[in-house]
């Protein structure tokens, strides 16, 4: 008998077929009785492919004994519960973090630049009529990065090549990193031109850029959230962006995603990006694969390649 393993969400196709070739999958999502199925299959389901697992969820199901999730961020799973009841969870880092770091730098290019405008500027005819104005560069700034993680440090390495100087938060100093390490994040902000989110989400960094950290970069600092729109006051962002009190974000995730604050559409100093830092052909290729080989070191009572619990 295959062994038996719940999907929650929609994946990559090449993912979704590697796991049909080793296992009997059932589709949460495409369930049209979503409770009937968690009980018809609770004695059965061993594994589950993707995110959004909450503790009822696992108690539903008590032959789980692995959850692999689809992304390098886990803050959609229970992952306390999943320990307390034995429950390996595993995620995809590493292979995101060249495709994370490039769209980082597209991003705070495109808002620096206004690429997006420019572009607008170009196709509405503008240009006959004059030259698009002058924006500012990366050249010669500073950036702080909240989170210098793996991709936090891949960023880090190109906003360098960019010519800028890179300073960093997060729980603790980095002895081997040369950056200056800031244990306050508001101290940070102050000191920063461009302030870019890697963090993870989930309470522990709950609003951490709150209205006090957001102020201290004040009218000429950008945020860039590449993390979680949950590491943000997103309201307080909102109002200061209207108001000028924050110069400028660009945004690849949003708190209530994919509903994103009306009162961003029409503004001009900020760029927006459906939460896309992973999105790439190679990048989600290579998620999947790991989804998959994940499952399979799990069943085959072999070291788990990512485990996070
Ligand atoms: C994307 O947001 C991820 O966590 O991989």
């Amino acid at each position: 008998m295959p062994i038996e393993i719940l999907q929650t969400h929609k994946l990559l196709a090449s993912c979704e077929q590697a796991l049909a070739e080793r296992y009997a999958v059932h589709k949460l999502h495409e369930a049209p009785d979503r409770d009937a199925l968690i009980a018809d299959l609770a004695q059965r389901v061993r594994g589950i492919a993707g995110g959004n697992v909450d503790a009822a969820l696992m108690d539903r199901l008590p032959k789980l004994e692995i959850i692999a999730n689809f992304g390098v961020g886990y803050d959609s799973i229970d992952t306390r519960a999943a320990r307390a009841r034995d429950i390996r969870v595993t995620n995809t880092p590493n292979v995101l973090n060249d495709a994370m770091a490039e769209i980082t730098m597209g991003l705070m290019i495109a808002l620096a630049r206004r690429i997006p405008q420019a572009d607008q500027f170009v196709r509405q005819g503008k240009w006959l009529s004059g030259s698009f104005p002058l924006q500012s560069e990366l050249n010669g700034k500073t950036v702080g990065i909240l989170g210098l993680g793996r991709i936090g440090k891949e960023i880090a390495g190109r906003c360098q090549a960019m010519r800028m100087r890179v300073i960093y938060h997060g729980r603790h100093r980095q002895e081997l990193e040369p950056f200056v390490y800031y244990s306050s994040l508001v101290d940070m902000a102050r000191d920063s031109d461009w302030l870019v989110l890697v963090a993870p989400g989930g309470r522990s960094t709950e609003k951490i850029v709150s209205r006090q950290v957001l102020e201290a970069l004040g009218p000429a600092g950008r945020v860039v959230n590449m993390g979680r729109g949950s590491l943000v006051d997103e309201a307080a962002m909102v109002e200061m962006l209207i108001s000028g009190k924050l110069g400028g974000a660009a945004l690849d995730v949003f708190e209530n995603e994919p509903q994103v604050p009306e009162a961003l559409f029409g503004l001009d100093n900020v760029v927006l990006s459906p939460h896309q830092g992973s999105a790439t052909h190679q990048t989600r290729q290579q998620m999947g694969a790991l989804v998959v080989k994940n499952l399979e070191a799990h069943f085959a009572r072999e070291p788990l390649p990512s485990a996070v619990v």
